[in-house]
């Protein structure tokens, strides 16, 4: 199964939300594969691993799809049952798939060889729209956007469901809606909750709204150490930071539980 989330806005959580989902499904025995099309490769900073992306300049996404690397080679561990792919340069990669057709079922053969040996794959999303991009969206059998709670994320929201419109891309294919940044104590979110509604109702009645993901503190502090709200090593945390980590897991495993996928 395809999973992807996505936002043409940048910086809403994309890849924190995608890499947490990753995660939990793994602590359901699950083995599950993240494929960044994001060339600045931020995944492998939330699992600590940013030094595995420049490892090695001969295992990206588009090494494997010419065919220069192995399956094993392009598969970067991230945690147990738990993998991470790459990408060199996503503009290079959609100009090869806009202009050589040959190339995009190169592309997709790759992504499906890669698929077979998992039981999800997730896409971690650029927040452009580019030619891989839709290709993916396209393919993606379990869609999610997410939307950032202020009146600029609401906007984005609302350019993506443009931009499903004039790529041809059918609205029913969202499924879920993630509102992420909510917070009780300010009034902003709240407004663009208000709005956000309004919006699904009068173009995406049919997409179910998840609970919602508040704007935390411990989110970011994790990453900063590259640790995820599902690991089980806690040695790098205070024991706040432990008690805060414990609070996000139970709201990211309800949000997480929301979400029927076929197991
Ligand atoms: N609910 C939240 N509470 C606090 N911080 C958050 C939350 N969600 C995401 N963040 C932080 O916001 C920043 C952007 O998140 P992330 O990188 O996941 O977004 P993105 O949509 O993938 O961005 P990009 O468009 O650059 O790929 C990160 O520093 C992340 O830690
Ligand atoms: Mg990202």
């Amino acid at each position: 199964m395809l999973i992807s989330f996505f936002c043409k806005k940048g910086g809403v959580g994309k890849t924190t939300v995608t890499g947490e989902f990753a995660g939990y499904l793994t602590t359901m025995g699950k083995k599950v594969l993240v494929i960044s099309i994001d060339d600045q490769n931020s995944l492998f900073e939330m699992f600590g691993l940013s030094s595995k992306v420049f490892e090695r300049d001969d295992n990206y996404l588009e090494h494997f799809v010419a065919d220069t690397c192995t399956e094993e080679d392009v598969l970067i561990p991230l945690r147990e049952n738990l993998y991470g792919v790459k990408t060199l340069n996503t503009d290079m990669l959609s100009k090869k798939l806009t202009l050589e057709r040959s190339f995009e079922r190169n592309f997709v053969g790759a992504i499906m060889q890669l698929q077979s040996d998992f039981d999800f794959v997730f896409f971690d999303l650029p927040p452009s729209s580019n030619r891989t991009t839709e290709i993916l969206l396209e393919r993606t059998d379990l869609l999610m956007l997410i939307v950032e709670l202020n009146k600029l994320g609401v906007n984005g929201f609302y350019n993506t469901l443009q931009y499903f419109v004039d790529n041809d891309l059918p609205l029913e294919k969202i499924r879920y809606i993630l509102p992420n940044g909510y917070s009780k104590t300010k009034s902003v979110p709240g407004v663009a909750l208000k709005e956000l509604k309004a919006l699904i109702r009068d173009n995406v009645p049919e997409a179910v709204l998840l609970p919602l993901m508040p704007d935390k503190t411990i989110i970011k502090s994790l990453q900063q150490k590259g640790v995820t709200v599902f690991d089980e090593d806690v040695s790098k945390l205070s024991a706040y930071e432990k008690s805060q980590k414990r609070t996000v897991m139970d709201i990211m495993s309800d949000i997480y539980d929301t979400i029927e996928i076929e197991f």
